[in-house]
């Protein structure tokens, strides 16, 4: 596997709006269980984010929308191309994530990366309230007040107060899927990577979400999402990109 790292344009260092840059990046797979098939699932997808904008990958299923956001969270490491995220807290002001080192990777998700999955990584024994509080402690908030701001945001998801002191091993799937988002948007990370948060969720509180991505995005946050219907895509979205599967996607 080659990764190429070329260092960001001075545009993207300049432009102290702009959050997020992706050049040219390409993902395959390789399917060593399976003759050594490749897919490719992503080709050359290029994306500058700005802050203040939600950008909605749209697209059939398999174009490789979550393989996108996976990229650049530092998930899955890009086959080619480049990608840089501003961290105002390094000394560099950025992480080219194609090419870092993992303890890299780690420091610029606690400074400057959220990201909302589908699922809740259930964590065990870890009751919601401090899984939801956990994010701002680790970025040094007081426990007191952490505690009290992952009330309100559990509050406002309607996650009902009694479940607060439980593990959410055993919450229906919309109930772990608000205390995903809780967890995700609670630290007011500059760059927010949300992967259809709202998929089993009902319409009033895929609403709520809604509201709450909007106001990050205001305070400035820079968002890229995917989301499965189009009236959360039409009230979030401030800019589209839209992927459609590589033609070439199997490759033998
Ligand atoms: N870990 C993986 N290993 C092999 N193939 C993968 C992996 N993740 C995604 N793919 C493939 O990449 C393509 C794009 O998938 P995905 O990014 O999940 O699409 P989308 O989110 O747009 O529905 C699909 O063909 C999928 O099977
Ligand atoms: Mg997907």
């Amino acid at each position: 596997m080659t990764t190429v790292t070329r260092a960001p344009e001075r545009a993207f260092l300049d432009n102290d709006a702009l959050m997020l840059r992706a050049q040219d990046v390409s993902k395959r797979f390789t399917l060593h269980t399976q003759g050594g098939t490749s897919i490719t699932a992503l080709s050359d997808v290029s994306l500058d984010v700005e802050r203040g904008e939600c950008v909605v990958l749209a697209g059939p299923s398999g174009a490789g929308k979550s393989t996108f956001l996976r990229c650049l969270y530092g998930n899955y490491l890009a086959t080619d191309g480049m990608i840089a995220i501003r961290d105002d807290s390094r000394a560099e002001r950025h992480v080219q994530i194609t090419g870092a080192e993992p303890h890299d990777v780690i420091a610029l998700r606690r400074s400057a990366v959220g990201y909302v999955s589908q699922f809740l990584r259930v964590i065990p024994r870890v009751p919601t309230l401090a899984l939801v509080a956990e994010p701002l402690i680790s970025r040094g908030v007081d426990e007191n007040e952490a505690s009290e701001r992952a009330s309100a945001l559990l509050a406002r998801l309607n996650v009902p107060q009694r479940l607060w002191p439980l593990a959410p091993a055993t919450f229906s799937g919309g109930e772990q899927q608000r205390v995903n988002i809780a967890r995700g948007l609670i630290a007011g990370h500059p760059l927010l990577l949300l992967d259809e948060p709202t998929a089993s969720l009902d319409a009033q509180n895929r609403d709520i979400v809604a509201e709450l991505i909007t106001e990050a995005r205001r305070r400035g946050a820079a968002i890229v999402g995917i989301f499965h219907d189009e009236a959360t895509r039409e009230s979030v979205a401030t800019r589209r990109l839209e992927l459609s599967a590589p033609a070439a996607s199997l490759i033998h």
